[in-house]
């Protein structure tokens, strides 16, 4: 039998896995449990899915996870408090049913913002008591940089930031550390902190945060990288630049594609994928886990976006940009949860 992941890195850090609810059965649930000491929702504790409507929570599947990771042993990773995308639309709609965004009145965009702070506060409220102590390390705002904004502090213009600037990022973490446990850790999540426009943007702004008092503890980074892409450079000066504000660092969305962005040309089977694709591939694993190993003060789990190459987001991009075909093949466990030469190259 294969060795435990967690085991190796008893030492460093936690290691963790996205599942849906269907995955915590059969072989896949197996694997969980020997693997992985963490575990996180793909999508169930999404805002659409866990508040659907307006004061109607839903924490049924989401519940399913939290139970497993009881009976099991595991931490629980909060993915997500508040994100632009998977949130419903009810959260920016005035008692009229007019969208907050559209609103020309600057008395009703007053009363707006008040609302949606208001909302913010009692969807965080509610969640973060029902799951506190479960949860060791909440995600409380998802990806609220964008490189590419029109502003220039790199500030993601979504209806959160419309309507409320920055305050909603604020309220996010001050209504989660007021109902949290006090060793539960309050996470910014990101994807591509390793590349310097957007590591500096967020730095600018969690420093900024942490000036006015919002209690920030640690910085998530994605990390869906690629085979050649970024730098392991990038990626240790953007744990350490974190570290200087004396923050915790996460590795919390893992998987290494074999595809470029976008990603072409993907190979349409897994069949069809050449063995010295998953050479590469394991010896960019040794190579990143390497570095987690060194840094493993500053780094308190690594999770993995998924568990084995039969479930990966990635597969839906990749037929997203080649009509439709497309395989990829992130992980360590290949479809049929064998072990691939990655997982050699981690557990050396
Ligand atoms: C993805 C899920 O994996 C998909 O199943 C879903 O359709 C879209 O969201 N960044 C995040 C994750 O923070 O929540 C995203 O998860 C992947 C990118």
């Amino acid at each position: 039998k294969a060795a435990p992941i967690h085991e190796r890195y008893e030492e460093s850090f936690t290691i963790g896995a996205a599942v849906e609810p269907h995955q915590l059965e059969g072989t896949s649930g197996k694997m969980l449990k020997r693997h992985y000491n963490s575990i996180v929702a793909e999508n169930v504790m999404k805002p659409i899915n866990i508040q659907p409507e307006e004061g109607k929570f839903n924490f049924k599947e989401a519940d399913k996870i939290v139970n497993f990771a009881r009976k099991n042993n595991m931490d629980v990773r909060f993915h997500t408090l508040i994100w632009h995308s998977q949130v419903p639309e009810w959260f920016f709609l005035d008692k009229q049913g007019k969208e907050m965004v559209k609103e020309t009145d600057p008395k009703k965009r007053e009363q707006n913002k008040k609302l949606l702070l208001k909302r913010v506060e009692t969807h965080v409220k509610t969640i973060v008591k029902r799951y506190k102590h479960d949860v060791k390390s909440w995600d409380v705002v998802n990806e609220v940089i964008d490189d590419y904004a029109p502003n220039s502090r790199g500030l993601r213009e979504s209806a959160w930031y419309q309507i409320t600037g920055t305050d909603y990022i604020k309220v996010a973490f001050e209504t989660a550390k007021k109902f949290a446990t006090k060793d539960a850790k309050l996470y910014i999540n990101d994807y591509n902190t390793e590349v310097e426009k957007k590591r500096d943007f967020l730095y600018n702004l969690v420093k900024e945060q942490l000036k006015q008092g919002t209690p920030i503890d640690g910085v998530g980074h994605q990390a869906h990288i690629q085979l050649g892409w970024p730098t392991l450079k990038q990626m240790e000066d953007s744990f350490n630049l974190f570290t200087s504000l004396g923050l915790d660092n996460q590795v919390t969305e893992l998987d290494v594609s074999l595809y470029g962005w976008p990603p072409r040309p993907a190979y349409p089977t897994y069949a069809q994928i050449p063995y010295e694709e998953f050479k590469k591939q394991a010896a960019r694993y040794n190579d990143i886990f390497e570095l987690y190993e060194r840094l493993g003060d500053q780094i308190s789990n690594v999770t993995f976006w998924g568990i084995a190459d039969n479930h990966t987001w990635l597969d839906d991009r990749a037929r997203e940009y080649n009509n439709g075909v497309g395989k990829d093949a992130p992980f360590v466990f290949n479809p049929d949860y064998k072990l691939k030469p990655a997982y050699w190259s981690i557990m050396d």
